[in-house]
């Protein structure tokens, strides 16, 4: 049976000629037990008739925004979003696509994008030199960066009675891309995840502080993927210029202690824990209330301990699956073995700090992760990708008996 099966989807047409092509991925879907809604743009229906893709779904097509609905249904875009596993926009034109970058409201399409937390896979379709145009790059890579997938268009006879890029993507393709999205909301789903990320800030008076330099980009990612998946996901985030992500419930903290009691305030039946934060393990034992002059103090400032959340949280983890991070340069599974049991870990994830081009500043990561009795390397990769990888070997260490991981 088809992962789309009894899913909720919609489908986005937009106004290119590759609209005809659509109706045969609506069948399709249709066919393998999918519930489709078409929303077309207006553009969308100088190509094909709404009427089309109503026979092809058997549900109704939408083509404005101020449509007029009954009950629990009357807020159009929101119940199309809120009721969807997943997006398809195709074809997207690359107005579609400047449009849904920039977070354009005025149509239903546009506002259904809003609203929706779920995965969106886009199929774009145009001219070759349209699809190379810098703001097309660019607008495609800000679809890419808020976890959309693009189903890049392929060589082929354009509309233009010519050969090149921009021919939208073959049915097989675009639909096997909405089955992986739709796949991976499936394993979190109903789960409640708790991630901690960035770093904490230790002040020594009103505008001085101790801090590390973690900018919070892997945890950020830990939680976007994890919201992808399906879970709840509450972020519990040191102070960063990072946006967090859409679909996450964020929770901003400043210090060691106010991440620790963000956390054990979520503590209670979350699946699980990854605690990506670089946490300051000191704070000033005293906290200046006014700005520290000079001339005033004994230039030495006493650390005490702050409490460690991992740890805490694995003294009484229950059923909750915990992951911890570690930062080494010598020794490293070692160390990381030691944290793993230390800390009652089911899974530790090493950067290896001695390494260049990794880690804390930059866009892309390398990983060693251990668990009891195995251990992976996720080989240099974004960011982003270093997250999935984890989140899948999470769901194959959950789904293994005990101690046949
Ligand atoms: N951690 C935490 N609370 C702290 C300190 C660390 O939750 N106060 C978590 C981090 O989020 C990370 C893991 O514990 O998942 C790191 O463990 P730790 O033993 O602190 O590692 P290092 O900071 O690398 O420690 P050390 O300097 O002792 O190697």
């Amino acid at each position: 049976m088809s992962v789309l099966a009894g899913r909720s989807l919609v489908v986005g047409v937009c106004g290119g000629i590759a609209a005809y092509k659509v109706a045969g991925i609506v069948s399709t879907l249709a066919q393998r037990g999918a519930d489709v809604h078409v929303v077309m743009t207006e553009a969308a229906q100088r190509f094909v008739a709404p009427l089309t893709f109503h026979a092809l779904s058997a549900n109704r097509v939408h083509t404005s925004l101020w449509e007029m609905r009954a009950r629990e249904d009357h807020v159009l875009h929101i119940a199309l979003a809120h009721r969807a596993a997943a997006l398809l926009i195709a074809p997207a034109t690359a107005d579609a696509i400047a449009k849904l970058a920039h977070g354009y409201a005025e149509d239903l399409l546009g506002a259904v994008a809003l609203a929706a937390t779920c995965p969106a896979v886009v199929a774009p379709a145009m001219n070759t030199s349209m699809w190379e145009h810098p703001a097309v790059r660019a607008n495609v890579a800000a679809l890419r960066a808020r976890g959309w997938t693009i189903v890049d268009p392929e060589s082929g006879f354009l509309a233009e009675r010519q050969q090149g890029v921009g021919r939208m993507a073959a049915e097989e393709r675009i639909i096997g891309a909405l089955e992986e999205a739709v796949a991976r909301t499936r394993e979190l789903e109903g789960q409640r995840v708790i991630v901690t990320a960035g770093p904490t800030r230790e002040a020594i008076d009103p505008v001085r502080f101790i801090s590390n330099a973690s900018s919070g980009a892997m945890g950020i990612e830990l939680a976007r993927e994890a919201a992808l998946r399906g879970a709840q996901v509450d972020l519990v985030l040191g102070p960063t210029h990072l946006e967090p992500p859409h679909g996450v419930r964020t929770h901003r903290v400043e210090s060691a202690r106010e991440m620790h009691e963000g956390v054990m305030a979520l503590r209670e039946g979350a699946d699980a824990f990854v605690a990506s934060a670089a946490v300051a393990d000191w704070r000033p034992a005293v906290a200046y209330d006014q700005k520290v002059k000079k001339g005033d103090v004994d230039p030495v400032i006493r650390l005490e301990r702050n409490p460690d959340v991992l740890a805490e949280f694995g003294r009484r983890k229950g059923t909750t699956f915990l992951v911890g991070f570690a930062a080494e340069t010598q020794d490293v599974e070692r160390h990381a073995r030691e944290k793993l049991i230390g800390k009652a870990l089911d899974l530790i994830c090493v950067n290896d700090v001695s390494r260049p081009g990794i880690g804390f500043a930059s866009s892309e990561n390398e990983m060693l992760l251990i668990w009891r009795d195995g251990s992976e390397a996720l080989p240099r990769a974004s960011k982003r990708e270093i997250a999935a990888r984890i989140w899948d070997r999470v769901a194959v260490l959950r789904a293994a008996p005990k101690g046949e991981s």
